[in-house]
């Protein structure tokens, strides 16, 4: 079984450097998936109180096996939720929805900036945090401007920048933001969702030269990026696929070739989108 490799967060906690996304599975489908990744090795299990899936991860994590403290379990607040009160709330239902006691990773899901309320919720992570209930706190889909105002008015910066990212939505702007705060971006729909990855000519390129898929170029890419891949996979094949790049290197002209693909979001603009 391959031992991925970690990274150190900014709070002093470490992270594997790839991770399991679970949006969208039902319970019992998270359950098995789970399962089954953390047998294959992935230790990095991400999930939100939106998918609506905890209870199955939860299950997964204890069908599994593997012990409590190998695993970084994510999991995010939703929109509805944000406000002192109802953050400390929402944190404590997606923990009785896993059946555990703390997360490794709690994330604002998306800073909906017209309901103002992203500050008084981070407020409530400083807080829970503090009560060991979340041993790191971060935010997701969060821009320049959201993350500036967090640091003006709490003085505390979240450790992990979760966004769009894949090959077609580069994120180079916040990228260099996260990084002069020394926030690590972790990229959401890191191989696009499943699109054919193989017809971006760079992709295609370096999987023939390097004798790999498409999805494990791309997955090396964000890791030489800098950047923390978070790949939902449901077939077994897939899940051992997209552990198997830690045995070649892109070369610095091919990741520069990547600069080539026309650039498009594939999902939601964090400045409009609201989920309650
Ligand atoms: N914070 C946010 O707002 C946010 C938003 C979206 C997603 N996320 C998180 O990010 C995770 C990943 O994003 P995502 O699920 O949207 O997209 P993704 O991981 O880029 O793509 C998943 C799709 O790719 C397929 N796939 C997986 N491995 C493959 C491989 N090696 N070759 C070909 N196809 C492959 C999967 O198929 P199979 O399942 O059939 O194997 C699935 O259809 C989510 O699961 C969720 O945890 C967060």
């Amino acid at each position: 079984m391959p031992t991925i490799p970690t990274r150190s967060l900014s709070d002093g906690c470490s992270i594997p450097v790839i991770g399991f996304g679970t949006h969208p599975m039902s319970d019992a489908e998270a359950e098995t998936s789970v399962a089954s990744a953390l047998d294959l090795g992935y230790r990095l299990i991400d999930t939100a109180s939106l998918y609506r899936n905890e209870i199955g991860v939860g299950r997964g994590i204890a069908r599994s096996g593997v012990q409590r403290s190998d695993i970084f379990l994510t999991t995010k607040l939703r929109g509805g939720d944000q406000g002192i009160v109802e953050t400390k709330a929402g944190l404590k239902g997606s923990l009785g929805r896993l059946n555990l006691d703390y997360v490794d990773l709690f994330l604002i899901h998306w800073p909906m900036p017209s309901f103002n309320k992203y500050v008084d919720a981070w407020r409530a992570m400083i807080d829970l945090r503090e009560e060991g209930l979340a041993r790191s706190i971060g935010v997701s889909n969060f821009n320049e401007a959201h993350l500036d105002r967090l640091l003006d008015e709490t003085g505390v910066l979240p450790v992990i920048n979760q966004i769009e990212l894949h090959p077609a939505w580069a994120q180079a702007h916040l990228r260099d933001v996260d990084a002069r705060y020394n926030i690590v971006t972790e990229s959401w729909s890191p191989i696009g969702r499943g699109v054919p990855l193989g017809l971006y000519p760079p992709v295609a390129a370096a999987a023939q030269t390097h004798d790999v898929t498409p999805a494990q170029v791309v997955l090396r890419w964000h890791l030489q990026l800098g950047a923390l891949p978070i790949p939902k996979a449901s077939s077994i094949e897939h899940q051992r696929e997209n552990l198997d790049v830690f045995n070649f290197e892109l070369s610095p002209a091919e990741m520069k070739a990547f600069a080539s693909i026309k650039q498009e979001r594939m999902d939601e603009d964090p400045e409009f989108f609201v989920e309650l």
